[in-house]
C-alpha cells in the first residue's frame, strides 16, 4: 500500500517535470508594480454607452486615475472601469491612464476617437465555440467572464465575452431545454431554457468592465440547426442591442438555401442588410461577418459595415499537409494584408490553444490540444502579426501557466494592437519557412520567422530585406529581452514548427 502510494506520487512528479520541460514558459512574469496594457487608441460612436476596464497588471489594491476624462464618462478608481456615455462631439480625446499601487506607478496614453469607426485595433476576447458548442449555458458564460478577470486575461486587454451558436431555440429538438417555440407571439426571438435572462447576463459581464457578444445568421437556421434571423433581421438586431450585446457574429450557413446563386450580389445581400441595421443601433456593436471568405469578403466586408470578417473555414476542422490547421488558416489569411486596417480586420478564426473541446465532436470534456509548445507560440505570433482579432476559444476553466503565458504576453499583444493597424506582409515564403513583417506606429517592425519544416533550421532576415537604414536594435518579443550585438542580420536557429518573434528598431 505504502509502496503503491509512493509510486503514484513519484510518477506524478515525473509527469509534471516532463510537462514543464516540454512546454517552456517564455513570457516573463509581470512585476508587482502597475503596468498598463491594451490598445492606445479606441473608437466609439457619439452618445453611445461606453464601458472599458483599464487593462493593468501588478498587485492590487490599485488606484486608478485618468487625466482629461470627458465629463460624460466616469471612472471607478478602485477597479479602473470607465463607464458612461461617449462624448457627443466628434473628435479625438487624448487622455492618460494612471495606476498606482504600493510597488509603483504607471501611466499610458489612450486616445478615444469619437466618430464612426469602431475596432480601431483588433477586438480581443473569448468565444465559447471550441469548448462548449451545443452545451453552452448562461452559467458557463458568466463563469467565463469571472475567469477573464481572475486569470488576468483582462489585464492584458481581453475584453469581449462572446456566445457562439446554440443559445437560441432548436425548433424540433425533443430536449425540453432546447426545443419549443423559437419566437414569441410578436415574432421576437427567444433564447432557449439554458439562457433564462439575457439582459441579466450582459449586465453581469458589463459589471466587470467587459463587453458581451452574441451570434446569429442570415438564414432560417444556424449551422447547428437553431433558430436564426432570416426575415427577422431588424427585430433580432434591435433585441440584441436591447439585451445589451456589443458584438454580433453573423454566420452564413443555411443562407445557402436562400441565396439564388453564387454571385457576389447574393453573397453580399444579407451582410449589407444586417450591416445597415447594426449601424443604426444605439449601441457600439462590432459586426463580425462569418461566411468563410466567399467572394473575397475582404474586398467588401468593410462596406457592409463590418469590422472583421472570417477569411477561412473553421480553423478547428483544417489541416495542411502535415501541418496543424492553424497554419492553413494563417497562410490563407497572410496573403490578405492589403485589405486590413483600423476598423477592418481579416479574421482567420479563433485561438485554439491550451485545453479545448475536441474539434469535430459536439460533446465531451475539454482535452489538451494536439499542438506542441512551439506550435502554440507560432499560432499566437502569427495572429499577433496578422493583426487578427484575438479570440481565445479554449477552456477558460482549464487555463494553465503555459496557456496563459501564450495568451498574455504584453509585448506580443502590443504588436497586435499597434495603433498603425497594419497587417504583417509576407517577406518570404516557401514550404519550409514563412517570414512576416509588420510595420508599427513608432517606426519599428515586428518580424516573425516561422519554421514550417520538420527539422530545426537556421533562418535569417537582414537589414536590407527590412529596408531599415541604420544599425539595428533587436528585441526578442516572447522573452522580452534585447538581443545585444545583432545589428546587421538576425539569424536565429528555429525549432521545427517554431517561431522567432522579434521587434526591430533603427538604433538611435
Ligand atoms: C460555423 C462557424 C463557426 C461556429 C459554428 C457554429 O461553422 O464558422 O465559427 O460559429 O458555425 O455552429
Amino acid at each position: 500500500m505504502r509502496l503503491r502510494l509512493f509510486l503514484m506520487v513519484s510518477t506524478a512528479l515525473v509527469v509534471t517535470t516532463l510537462a514543464a520541460q516540454d512546454m517552456p514558459v517564455l513570457t516573463p512574469k509581470p512585476g508587482p508594480a502597475p503596468k498598463i496594457n491594451g490598445p492606445r487608441i479606441y473608437g466609439a460612436r457619439p452618445g453611445h454607452d461606453f464601458i472599458y476596464r483599464i487593462p493593468c497588471t501588478g498587485v492590487r489594491p490599485m488606484r486608478f486615475s485618468v487625466s482629461k476624462l470627458p465629463p460624460s464618462l466616469k471612472l471607478d478608481t478602485a477597479t479602473g472601469i470607465i463607464t458612461g456615455k461617449v462624448p457627443v462631439k466628434i473628435g479625438s480625446y487624448e487622455v492618460t491612464f494612471k495606476a498606482v499601487n504600493k510597488a509603483g506607478t504607471a501611466t499610458r496614453p489612450f486616445k478615444l476617437v469619437v466618430g464612426d469607426t469602431l475596432a480601431l485595433t483588433p477586438p480581443m476576447g473569448w468565444n465559447d465555440w471550441y469548448t462548449y458548442r451545443n452545451q453552452i449555458t448562461d452559467k458557463l458564460m458568466r463563469e467565463a467572464a469571472d475567469l477573464m478577470i481572475k486569470s488576468g486575461m483582462a489585464d492584458y486587454g481581453y475584453q469581449y465575452v462572446n456566445i457562439d451558436d446554440c443559445w437560441m431555440v432548436k425548433p424540433d429538438d425533443p430536449d425540453p431545454e432546447l426545443g419549443g417555440n423559437p419566437r414569441d407571439a410578436s415574432g421576437d426571438i427567444l433564447p432557449n431554457k439554458r439562457f433564462p435572462d439575457m439582459k441579466g447576463l450582459t449586465a453581469y459581464i458589463h459589471a466587470k468592465g467587459l463587453r458581451a457578444g452574441i451570434y446569429t445568421g442570415p438564414g432560417p437556421l444556424t449551422c447547428a440547426g437553431y433558430e436564426a434571423s432570416y426575415r427577422h433581421e431588424e427585430s433580432d438586431a434591435r433585441r440584441f442591442a436591447a439585451w445589451g450585446f456589443d458584438f454580433l457574429k453573423y454566420d452564413w450557413c443555411s443562407y445557402r438555401q436562400v441565396a439564388r446563386d453564387n454571385s457576389l450580389e447574393e453573397r453580399r445581400r444579407p451582410y449589407d442588410l444586417m450591416g445597415r441595421i447594426v449601424r443604426t443601433l444605439d449601441r457600439d456593436v462590432i459586426f463580425n461577418l462569418c461566411q468563410y471568405g466567399m467572394s473575397d469578403v475582404w474586398k467588401w466586408g468593410a462596406e457592409t459595415g463590418g469590422q472583421c470578417w472570417r477569411t477561412t473555414g473553421d480553423v478547428g476542422n483544417m489541416r495542411r499537409n502535415r501541418l496543424p490547421g492553424f497554419y492553413e488558416a494563417g497562410l490563407i489569411n497572410a496573403r490578405l494584408a492589403d485589405y486590413a486596417g483600423p476598423g477592418r480586420w481579416n479574421d482567420p478564426d479563433y485561438l485554439i490553444i491550451g485545453y479545448a473541446g475536441r474539434p469535430r465532436q459536439r460533446e465531451g470534456p475539454p482535452t489538451k490540444v494536439a499542438l506542441s509548445a512551439d506550435e502554440q507560440y507560432s499560432y499566437m505570433s502569427m495572429w499577433s502579426l496578422m493583426a487578427a482579432p484575438l479570440f481565445f476559444s479554449g477552456a477558460m476553466n482549464m487555463l494553465d501557466e503555459f496557456t496563459l503565458n501564450v495568451l498574455c504576453n504584453a509585448e506580443v499583444i502590443d504588436v497586435n494592437q499597434d495603433a498603425l493597424g497594419k497587417q504583417a506582409k509576407i517577406l518570404r515564403q516557401s514550404d519550409d519557412e514563412l517570414l512576416l513583417v509588420k510595420p508599427l506606429e513608432d517606426g519599428s517592425k515586428a518580424v516573425g520567422l516561422f519554421n514550417l519544416g520538420a527539422a530545426p533550421r537556421k533562418m535569417s532576415v537582414s537589414r536590407e530585406e527590412l529596408m531599415m537604414a541604420g544599425p539595428l536594435r533587436v528585441r526578442d518579443v516572447w522573452r522580452q529581452r534585447e538581443l545585444d550585438g545583432v545589428t546587421e542580420e538576425y539569424s536565429p536557429r528555429v525549432a521545427s514548427h517554431g517561431v522567432a518573434f522579434v521587434r526591430i528598431w533603427n538604433k538611435k
